[in-house]
């Protein structure tokens, strides 16, 4: 079987599109979805990562502000300012780019963030209503993750999905979100024992570990759907995925590539929990 590759990069642009002009019909009311970008230090990969965030605003309409801090910040001074963001109303997303220094309490900073300005749906409260199944706003990766699938009317329910990495920010809410969809979800992670007999019964194989080809396609049931959501750079300055996507492409019913798979998409869920921010800010 050779499978049909899933281009985040596509479906992010049709849906950026939409957004796009969803946007122009808030702002005919009034309503400017705006989300403020809190950037500390000067990592490279988080800085790129920021760029893209700031480019899609730009494409889709959101009033983007990029507040950039140095190293050495305290934790009061951003609690400080996340306080001065919860209570600006132009401001309807807070988004502090992950990591943070060692020096500043990386929780303490999410819980901080008001729940109605969780864009990135990483504080306890988002997470909470998400795994009870209330409305709230999904983490962009594994909400994103779900799009693609649904974007190729694969059906998710009966499904045995198998999740590599148990990460806050992936692994462990998209397993959520595939419990919601009906899917039967196994964590792996790396104590699991025999992984490989897990990864073989998948359907659905979420791939979350950061490693360049974890995952090639002798590991892979036939006509598995493959979601490779790492970004590793090699020697060669480029980017590849977890998974091998030459050998896995022949195995699997669909494959996400990296890049121009997953990644797009993250952001494009971000733009989309702004824009739902602003609409319910404005009732
Ligand atoms: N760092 C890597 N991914 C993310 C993300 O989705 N949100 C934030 N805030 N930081 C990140």
């Amino acid at each position: 079987m050779t499978a049909e590759v899933i281009f985040g990069s596509e479906l992010a642009k049709s849906l950026r599109d939409e957004m796009k002009e969803e946007v122009t019909g808030l702002r005919e009311k009034n309503i400017v979805p705006g989300l403020t970008v809190v950037l500390i230090g000067d990592d490279p990969a988080s800085r790129s990562y920021v760029k893209g965030k700031q480019k899609a605003s730009d494409y889709v309409g959101v009033d983007s502000d990029l507040i950039e801090l140095p190293t050495d910040t305290t934790q009061e001074q951003l609690l400080n300012l996340i306080d001065e963001l919860n209570h600006k109303d132009t401001v309807h997303g807070i988004l502090v780019q992950l990591p943070l220094p060692a020096h500043i309490d990386e929780q303490v900073i999410i819980e901080a963030i008001s729940p109605e300005k969780d864009v990135d749906g990483f504080h306890p409260i988002s997470i909470g209503r998400m795994m009870t199944g209330k409305d709230t706003f999904f983490p962009c990766t594994p909400y994103g993750i779900i799009q693609m699938m649904k974007s190729k009317d694969i059906s998710l329910e009966g499904k045995h999905a198998v999740i590599i990495g148990r990460s806050n920010i992936v692994g462990k809410p998209v397993g959520q979100l595939l419990l919601s969809e009906n899917a039967t979800v196994t964590y792996c992670h790396s104590r699991t024992k025999d992984m490989e007999a897990y990864i073989a019964q998948a359907d659905i194989l979420i791939v979350a570990v950061g490693k360049a080809h974890f995952i090639n396609g002798d590991h892979i049931k036939d006509g598995a759907i493959v979601i490779d959501v790492g970004v590793n750079r090699v020697e060669d300055g480029s980017l590849t995925g977890d998974v091998d996507f030459d050998s896995a492409k022949e195995k699997a019913s669909y494959i996400t590539p990296v890049p121009k798979g997953v990644g797009p998409m993250t952001i494009t869920m971000l733009m989309h929990n702004t824009i739902k921010s602003a609409k319910k800010a404005n009732g």
